[in-house]
């Protein structure tokens, strides 16, 4: 789709995850790196095999590097469907991700959620602009309660309220959010959070605004390039079939599009033709029939319909 609506975009291939470790030992070889950070923009498919699930080299230690490697902080994960509009920012490269881990002489094993404040600072703000671009709710979740982390979380975002004035606030428990978000998510509008329970409310979120087959994501940093990916995972169970929804990761090229390459017309065109193949092409998730292909295909005959309308226009 991306050479469809910009022909002039060089693409450019790398491996990461289970076919990078098969072909070269490494979940992220240096030289995928390297190709990421001199893009303008990097659209990945979903990482993950079964094969690897007990060896100590695994698919998703490459995402985990490539978020760090590009500093991809803020994770936008926007949940659209009928009176439901959501977007999660997720801290995307601290936290329980991130913090120390391993394994004590007594056996004991480990994994500790660290953020410095410098951290939380940066992800909130992105949060309060884009509440402020939005309907101007952000809701902040974290366990308060119980963790010294979130408390300091709590600190940060009220610190920062007052540079906002146009963004009302509001702290909610993460569990409490996972319950509103399954009984009343049409209430959110920004949700910011740490990223292990951001990682855990997205895929809430999604489940309530059509399922995984159509979450998309953008991770973006401060100034280099922005890593698009869809939410869900690599789904091994229907691997080959044909029959994966496609428009997850359409969706994220639509992001792409709009954050990586500032292109809102293609965004648009795009998002447009996604919506018209869900609803002409619906694949088994979305309890209909249609293949991966055929979805594809109507996409792209939806964006053909659109060029030739708007040419036709553009010549009268
Ligand atoms: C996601 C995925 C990843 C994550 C996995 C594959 C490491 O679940 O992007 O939500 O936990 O961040
Ligand atoms: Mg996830």
């Amino acid at each position: 789709m991306l050479e469809a609506l910009a022909p002039e975009v060089a693409l450019d291939e790398r491996l990461i995850g289970a076919a990078a470790i098969r072909a070269t030992g490494s979940p992220l070889p240096q030289e995928t790196v390297d190709a990421c950070l001199s893009a303008v923009a990097v659209l990945k498919g979903p990482v993950g095999d079964p094969e690897f699930e007990a060896a100590d080299i695994r698919p998703e230690q490459g995402l985990l590097a490539l978020r760090a490697a590009l500093d991809t902080y803020a994770n936008l994960r926007p949940a659209v469907q009928g009176d439901v509009d959501v977007l999660i920012v997720r801290e995307l490269v601290g936290g329980l991700y991130f913090g120390a881990h391993g394994v004590r002489d007594d056996g004991t094993v480990f994994d500790t959620c660290e953020y410095h404040p410098r951290q939380v600072e940066r992800i909130a703000r992105r949060a309060f602009r884009l509440a402020q671009s939005r309907r101007g709710l952000l809701t902040s979740v974290d366990k308060a309660n119980v963790l010294e982390t979130s408390r300091m979380w709590r600190r940060v975002v009220d610190g920062l309220a007052p540079e906002f004035p146009d963004v009302r606030v509001e702290h909610m428990l993460v569990d409490n959010a996972a319950m509103q978000l399954a009984t009343t998510p049409q209430q959110f509008d920004v949700i910011v959070t740490e990223n292990m329970f951001g990682d855990i409310l997205s895929d809430l979120a999604a489940a309530v605004t059509g399922g995984l087959g159509m979450a998309p994501s953008a991770s973006l940093s401060d100034g280099g390039p922005g890593l698009f990916e869809p939410v869900h995972g690599s789904a091994p169970d229907i691997a080959g079939r044909g029959v994966a929804n496609p428009a997850a990761i359409l969706r994220s090229t639509v992001l792409l599009f709009e954050h990586g390459l500032a292109r809102p017309d293609e965004a648009h065109a795009l998002n447009r033709a996604i919506e018209a193949a869900i609803v002409s092409a619906p694949t088994v998730d979305l309890g209909g029939s249609a293949s991966t292909a055929e979805f594809g295909a109507a996409v792209r005959e939806q964006l053909a319909v659109d060029e030739a309308a708007s040419s036709t226009y553009r010549s009268s």
